[in-house]
């Protein structure tokens, strides 16, 4: 049915405008995916088809508890498996992956072989039902005659639970081979049935690792990954046909992040559309065959040059331009909530400009409307302040939260994490003492435990917490995201669980 545009209500869900200018901060800030105003008629399709998808009754109800805090995850999943576009294919970009084999692969294998160095590592991130994981995996082996004398990872992330099970199944039809012969696909693949279907054989499969990983979460806490934002760095990351859906800022962010994660020499792969963005967002590019590459080496930017914004996307309010509906006439922008600040000052905090999120937060803490209201600025003021490491305002702030509520887990977690990035670590452990006896299900508060137990060498303690926290984690789906982890799942903490307790010593 066709969509209605008035000035209250946007659409059939009769969302208001209100409503949907929340939804897409929201979703920008949670999945990096843009949907500016022009947008909005899309979005709201997207929003109805996920409310069914979810088996609720009205929009609205699905919307409330998108823009819960923490929203819901089971509803968040929904909306990210209706919004994300898995399309993909191996071999995708033929005249990329020539070129990448050739200036890239062949040289790093010679010359790690040389140095008696056999490892490489490599990231696909949004890599959707694995067929580029998969290509480089079958290119390698087509580059390395003794692959067991080889340490080889390809780590595969994606947002979307769904498209990393058909990743791991490694089941295929006709369409992901669009690209291949005839001979490619049966060298490398088996028949698995009817329907065409092909499976790849297992000698490839052996260097990918699936995983969920939002990136947008990364580039906020890269902490909270320590198989990516610890040990050794990638040789080669392949992030295309990602970035493009997301936000300029979201996309800066993570194109920031993941570049910390490269070698030395380590390259960056964008697909050729995504030029643009990386260059706005400061970074200077290499024009590949079919795609675009950004290096370790050049200099970080060291102030992101403005995005000009553009005419459909002008605003009247100069605090909330980033993420503003773009019809500048409109009432919203003339007087904007409390909680419409509150949702702006997020989005800011999302898009890494804390001393802008900071002055919104404090100005609506000076006027609450309420305690809780007031706590939720508190402790978004304090998370700036983290940011900012200003860590003795962060701190007074967080203690300010005690003394709105003693009884607030956040305040004690904030302040965990405030003295584990000061390196007190005995402090840090007492305020999650505190934490747990508030909120003994805190289960990322069990595994910081647990990990700082580990630095202070007191092996039983950390133990203690890490199987606590494994407890907790055994009750929940593995694909349940995690307070406060900002996308780990379930799963993902158990794999992280499990290495650490390996690595303790006896
Ligand atoms: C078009 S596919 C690209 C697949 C592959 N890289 C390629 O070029 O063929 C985009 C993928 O990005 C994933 N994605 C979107 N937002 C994401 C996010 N915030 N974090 C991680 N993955 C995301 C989607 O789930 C989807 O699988």
């Amino acid at each position: 049915m066709p969509c209605r545009t008035t000035d209250t209500s946007i659409n059939e869900a009769e969302l208001s405008v209100d409503e949907l200018f929340r939804v897409q901060c929201r979703i920008e800030t949670l999945l990096g995916l843009h949907f500016p105003r022009e947008r909005w008629q899309d979005l709201t399709r997207h929003l109805q088809s996920a409310t069914s998808d979810a088996g609720m009754e009205s929009c609205r109800e699905f919307v409330r508890e998108l823009l819960k805090a923490p929203p819901n995850p089971r509803i968040l999943q929904r909306l990210s498996r209706e919004l994300t576009i898995g399309e993909t294919y191996f071999k995708r970009d033929p005249q990329f992956w020539k070129h990448f084999s050739l200036h890239v692969l062949q040289p790093l294998i010679r010359q790690r072989r040389e140095q008696g160095k056999q490892s490489l590592r490599f990231w696909s991130a949004g890599c959707s039902s694995g067929e580029e994981a998969y290509t480089l995996a079958i290119l390698l082996h087509q580059h390395i005659p003794d692959p067991e004398a080889w340490e080889i990872r390809i780590e595969a992330t994606d947002l979307d639970g769904h498209f990393l099970n058909l990743a791991r199944e490694g089941v295929y039809r006709p369409w992901s081979f669009r690209q291949t012969s005839q001979q490619w696909k049966q060298n490398y693949f088996e028949p698995a049935g009817g329907h065409h279907l092909w499976k790849i054989k297992t000698t490839f499969t052996r260097w990918v690792r699936f995983s969920q990983i939002n990136l947008i979460t990364f580039a906020d806490t890269p902490y909270l990954y320590s198989n990516f934002s610890a040990g050794p760095a990638f040789d080669a990351i392949l992030c295309r046909n990602v970035l493009m859906y997301f936000s300029p800022q979201q996309a800066a962010k993570t194109l920031r992040s993941m570049r910390q994660r490269l070698s030395p020499r380590g390259i960056l792969v964008l697909s050729a559309v995504e030029s643009l963005i990386a260059q706005r967002s400061g970074f200077t590019t290499e024009n590949w065959p079919g795609s675009v590459v950004v290096r370790d080496q050049l200099p970080e930017p060291t102030e992101l040059p403005s995005i000009p914004i553009q005419a459909s996307e002008k605003t009247t309010s100069s605090i909330t331009k980033p993420c503003e509906p773009s019809v500048s006439t409109h009432k919203v922008s003339e007087a904007p909530s409390a909680l419409h600040q509150i949702e702006t000052a997020k989005a800011l905090y999302s898009r890494q400009s804390y001393q802008e999120s900071l002055d919104i937060a404090m100005n609506i803490y000076r006027n609450p409307s309420g305690l809780i209201q007031q706590t939720e600025c508190a402790i978004l003021i304090t998370r700036c302040y983290a940011n900012l490491k200003q860590w003795d305002e962060a701190e007074r702030w967080a203690r300010s939260i005690t003394r709105i509520n003693r009884l607030e887990p956040m305040a004690y977690w904030l302040l965990a994490i405030i003295d584990l990035d000061r390196e007190q670590l005995p402090e840090a452990l007492k305020w999650l003492d505190d934490l747990l006896y508030l909120q003994p299900d805190f289960i990322l508060g069990h595994y910081f435990g647990g990990l700082i137990n580990a630095r202070l060498q007191r092996s039983s303690a950390a133990r203690r917490h890490l199987r606590n926290c494994r407890n907790y984690l055994d009750q929940l789906s593995p694909d349940t995201q995690l307070p406060e982890g900002d996308g780990l799942t379930a799963d993902d903490l158990l794999h992280l669980i499990n290495q650490t307790l390996k690595d303790l010593p006896t």
